[in-house]
């Protein structure tokens, strides 16, 4: 596939990340979040997170009939043309019940590469893109990371998982890294973590325990404006995957600091 491709498949993300936003909001305004549990209690899916992974689906197959599907909600479909699309309709489910920041999150990989992806926030009416070797915007300008090389100025997020024991765990990592860099966020999002730490917004980002959903789109969103990523992800998108994303200039301390990964089982 060429950068042509590439680029092809970010628009096709937008315009369906939009429509699917659009949709969020459309149900959100009706009243018409009803809300069932999935992993936890904590753990919510809403009507809205089903009616936009539908339309996200209904809209891939019909661009392209041939790529494989894995959503939040269970799309789940082999790829034959390569292509398989990672699809959170809704990334921040609690935020979206509270009226905090979410985003339908579309990315397009091939095997465990991202190589387009688009997050649209509706409340800001933000749209972020990228494509593989096309750079990364913010409503169509051009965002980089934040020039930066000392951890304990750093502003990083971070996020935590649905079952209080993995939380807990998590949480006493962030004892460690909390008293060495300037301030955390959890801004209860990870795809839009991952588009501040591109933005410039903050300066890294964090977390154990992710789908691929949550982080296909927005860590080549994050690459593609120039932030190191230390985790990998060979075959190994699942919930035990740990990903660090930086500002080049403290990535390697702030994966120091973090340390590797706990048992999560
Ligand atoms: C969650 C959010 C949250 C992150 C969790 C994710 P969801 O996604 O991205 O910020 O900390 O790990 O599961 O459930 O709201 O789509």
């Amino acid at each position: 596939m060429t950068e042509t491709d590439y680029k092809a498949l970010s628009e096709l993300a937008q315009d369906i990340a939009r429509e699917a936003g659009q949709l969020a909001l459309d149900y959100k305004a009706k009243g018409l979040t009803q809300v069932d549990t999935k992993s936890s209690e904590v753990d919510m899916v809403t009507e809205a997170d089903k009616a936009c992974e539908k339309l996200i689906v209904e809209r891939l197959t019909a661009a392209r009939p041939e790529d494989g599907l894995k959503g939040e909600e269970g799309a789940d479909k082999p790829s034959t043309s390569g292509i398989t699309w990672h699809i959170d309709p809704i990334d921040g489910t609690t935020n979206y019940l509270y009226g905090l920041p979410f985003a339908p999150s579309l990315g397009a990989a091939i095997g465990d590469e991202p190589v387009a992806g688009a997050i649209y926030a509706p409340f800001s009416d933000e749209m972020f893109d990228a494509y593989k070797g096309g750079g990364s915007r913010l409503n169509g300008e051009t965002i980089r990371v934040n020039e930066i090389d000392r951890l304990d100025l750093a502003l990083v997020s971070s996020g935590l998982y649905y079952d209080a024991d993995v939380r807990t765990k998590q949480a006493q990592q962030l004892v460690n890294v909390v008293a060495h860099i300037r301030d955390l966020r959890r801004g209860g999002a990870a795809s839009l973590d991952l588009c501040s730490v591109a933005a410039g917004r903050t300066d890294a980002y964090y977390e154990i325990g992710i789908n691929s959903w949550d982080i296909a789109a927005g860590m080549l969103i994050a690459a593609e404006a120039g932030a190191t990523i230390k985790t990998s992800f060979e075959a190994n998108w699942n919930k035990g995957t740990q990903m660090i994303v930086a500002a080049p200039g403290i990535a390697d301390a702030l994966s120091e600091l973090v340390g590797d990964p706990p048992e999560l089982n």
